[in-house]
């Protein structure tokens, strides 16, 4: 751990792997940074409050389907099985599928150690009895299982459709790991967006109150924070925009002014109107869903969806 100057405030010597995306990232043209790295304390939090929005409907939607439809999946699922979450963060809707397929194990794998044990201390609270394995790692580098689940049968849980927030050729590289991992007649429930009326989606990442704008710009202050950054949060304009040719949402940063800033020693100039394109949130048709993983290697069984269709949650075997 380093010091500030005073030495009264200790500050967390900079993540390596963050210093070279972003770098990297600014480097490219068009710029582009990785999604993962809004995911700072404030980042996680901004996030959070973004499931609450009304405009938001993608965690409000999964939620309800995962409550309407247990019978169904401890139907297809059968108990006893060894549930593997993959991204768990706060694992809100985890006890929806747990209180409905009655499993052996719960393993949630985040790459948050801190967040992970706070939300898997609270899920066993709420399920005494069944054994929480919580694995600290990113689930994109071939993680390993506890051995307490050694034998058991698995069902992998992959909710908010953070699949979309992959590049087609990585999202099939993450389902052929998380096939190699889960192993021969697994099951895998994952949730996914569906394309949809444009105004719509855009309004999900471009709420009235600003709340996802607060979460991209948090990036710059994270930058300035942890790489000795100088951007003007002020020069920068949150743009959600919909990329029809590649079905997907994508996120910017915006330079509203010609900027001239710094970031960990290295300086980076844009002019007015280029942007740093920071997410993207793919969205699918049904077809589309299937196509994609049966390319990760999982066969559809069976799907559910909203009313509206606006939503799907996928049970597929491997
Ligand atoms: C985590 N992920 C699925 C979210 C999404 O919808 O792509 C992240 C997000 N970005 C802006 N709003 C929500």
């Amino acid at each position: 751990m380093l010091l500030t100057k005073d030495a009264t405030l200790p500050l967390r010597a900079p993540d390596p792997a963050f210093r070279r995306d972003i770098l990297e990232g600014l480097s490219r043209e068009p710029k582009a940074t990785p999604p993962i790295w809004f995911y700072d304390r404030r980042g996680s939090e901004l996030f959070e409050a973004i499931t609450d929005l009304p405009e938001y409907y993608p965690t409000r939607t999964e939620t309800a389907l995962l409550e309407k439809y247990g019978a169904d999946f401890a139907a297809m699922v059968g108990p006893g099985r060894a549930v593997v979450e993959f991204g768990a963060g706060s694992a809100r809707k985890t006890p929806h599928l747990l209180r409905a397929i009655d499993p052996a194990a719960y393993v949630p794998i985040d790459i948050s150690g801190e967040f992970l044990h706070a939300s898997s201390a609270e899920l066993a609270s709420t399920f005494p009895g069944l054994p929480v394995l919580p694995v600290v790692g990113d689930f994109n580098r071939d993680p390993s299982l506890p051995t307490a689940v050694e034998g058991l049968p698995r069902l992998g849980f992959f909710p908010g459709s953070t699949i979309g927030n992959m590049e087609p050729e990585a999202a099939v590289d993450l389902l052929r790991a998380m096939h190699r991992l889960l192993g021969e007649g697994s099951m895998l429930l994952i949730g996914m967006d569906r394309i949809k009326d444009r105004d719509r989606l855009i309004a999900a990442y471009d709420d009235a109150a600003g709340v996802t704008a607060a979460f991209n710009l948090n990036l710059i202050a994270r930058i300035n924070r942890e790489l000795e950054g100088d951007m003007p949060l002020d020069g920068f304009a949150h743009r959600a925009r919909w990329n029809d040719e590649k079905a997907r949402i994508e996120m910017h940063l915006e330079a509203v002014r010609p900027l001239h800033f710094h970031v960990a020693g290295q300086c980076f100039r844009m002019a007015t109107g280029e942007t740093i394109h920071t997410e993207s949130s793919h969205k699918y048709g049904t077809r589309d869903e299937r196509l994609l993983l049966r390319a990760g290697g999982w066969e559809p069984l069976r799907e559910w969806t909203d009313a509206d269709g606006l939503f799907s949650l996928i049970l597929a075997e491997a």
